[in-house]
């Protein structure tokens, strides 16, 4: 992957003798959906498929951008001492983004980079080419500059940039999955407290199946926004009676008890989603590390069924791959995965029967829907990086 990286920045910049490599994968949320921004707890890992970025330093103040992603929007460039969101700069923003967040936190990056950045992560399919973007540039400032960071620096700064830059208010779970993950192993985070610890995934016998329905997420920033909206109204309404800072403080009965006092029953609909997923996540977790598979299925099928009703953020796709997936006998449980309204759903199937789950699931899919879905068996990854040495991204 590294020789195709430094083929493609010959390409586009010229030949070049001291190119530094850089890796951030994507993520697939195994469960724990919504809960981020609601304090709760999230359960994502981090993928070997992600965005690559060849760098070489300049002597100047100029940043110049090339994506083999979208080849036809050419070479963008900005100076470091005025970036600015630009609607027509499109993927471009992200790493802007990042740039502008580092210098306003008071970060000095005396110098800019001709970086061109290829991506394995299909766009808008839910599994964050957005937040691997930001933090593989976020990575490059970091080793470039010599910024005094931390990995966590890093994930928050990616995230105010998304928030702040590009104006989607995104919880921290992708940031973080993509900054902290680490290979065979998924990240139980409190989003509340940032407190974490992995879980080594004992999958023995099994994959991890991400099945894209190929449908763009349509409305996804504002449908988004606006359920990040009803939630902080719901919690606003149980703060009146009881002292709780987020829904992800709320245990089930405790939210039962008084759900009554959020006065919109859309609000209560989406407060309820984001106490009970959260429960169901800390749960999850804990049958992933002791390998106890037998009941995770029902919690990926809870999953799914509340963000389809009670969140409804899934679509006739989302809900005709996870319906195929629960029919298939090979395989343990299934559920959208990501922010939803399209993307894709992630799937626990026995290595013996992914093949059969693949071309059944897919049939009835193109059935339904009249679309194609593809399927990736996903690898669980390590975290951004410079790649070094023999380290190709995997
Ligand atoms: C998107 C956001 C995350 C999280 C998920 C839904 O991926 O970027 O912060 O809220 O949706 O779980």
């Amino acid at each position: 992957m590294k020789h195709k990286i430094k083929k493609a920045f010959a390409d586009v910049f010229g030949e070049s003798e001291d190119l530094r490599i850089f890796f951030a994968p994507g993520r697939v949320n195994l469960i724990g959906e919504h809960t981020d921004y609601n304090g709760g707890h999230v359960f994502p890992c981090a993928l070997t498929i992600g965005t690559y970025a060849a760098v070489r330093e300049r002597g100047d103040r100029l940043v110049r951008m090339y994506s083999h992603h979208f080849k036809d929007a050419g070479i963008k460039e900005c100076s470091l001492d005025n970036i600015r969101y630009q609607k027509e700069d499109g993927w471009a923003n992200y790493p802007k983004g990042v740039m502008a967040e580092c210098l306003g936190s008071g970060f000095s990056l005396p110098h800019g980079f001709d970086i061109v950045f290829w991506g394995n992560i299909p766009n808008g399919a839910g599994l964050s080419s957005s937040a691997s973007i930001e933090l593989v540039t976020a990575v490059i400032l970091k080793e470039c500059h010599e910024l005094e960071a931390d990995m966590l620096d890093l994930v928050k700064l990616a995230q105010t940039a998304e928030n702040s830059f590009i104006g989607v208010s995104c919880g921290i779970m992708d940031q973080f999955a993509i900054g902290m993950g680490k290979k065979h192993h998924a990240i139980l985070l409190n989003c509340g407290t940032l407190s974490f610890e992995y879980t080594k995934l004992g999958l023995s016998g099994l994959s991890i199946v991400i099945a894209n329905t190929n449908k763009k997420r349509t409305l996804a920033d504002s449908g988004y926004n606006t359920r990040l909206k009803e939630c902080g109204e719901a919690l606003c309404d149980l703060q009146k009676h009881l002292s709780v800072q987020s829904l992800g403080e709320l245990t089930p009965s405790a939210f039962d008890a008084h759900a009554e006092l959020i006065q919109n029953e859309v609000n209560r609909r989406r407060a309820k989603h984001a106490v009970y997923e959260n429960h169901r996540t800390i749960e999850a977790a804990d049958m992933f590390s002791n390998n106890q598979l037998h009941h995770i299925g029902e919690l990926m099928r809870d999953s799914h069924l509340s963000l389809r009703d009670d969140y409804e953020v899934t679509s006739h796709e989302l809900d005709t791959l996870a319906e195929a997936a629960w029919r298939h006998g090979g395989v343990i449980g299934s559920r959208m995965t990501g922010a939803g309204f399209g993307g894709c759903t992630v799937s626990i199937v026995k290595d013996d029967a992914v093949s059969d789950f693949i071309e059944t699931a897919g049939a009835r899919y193109e059935e339904k829907t009249g679309r194609k879905a593809d399927f990736y068996t996903a690898d669980v990854g390590a975290g951004a990086r410079e790649l070094k040495g023999d380290d190709d991204g995997n």
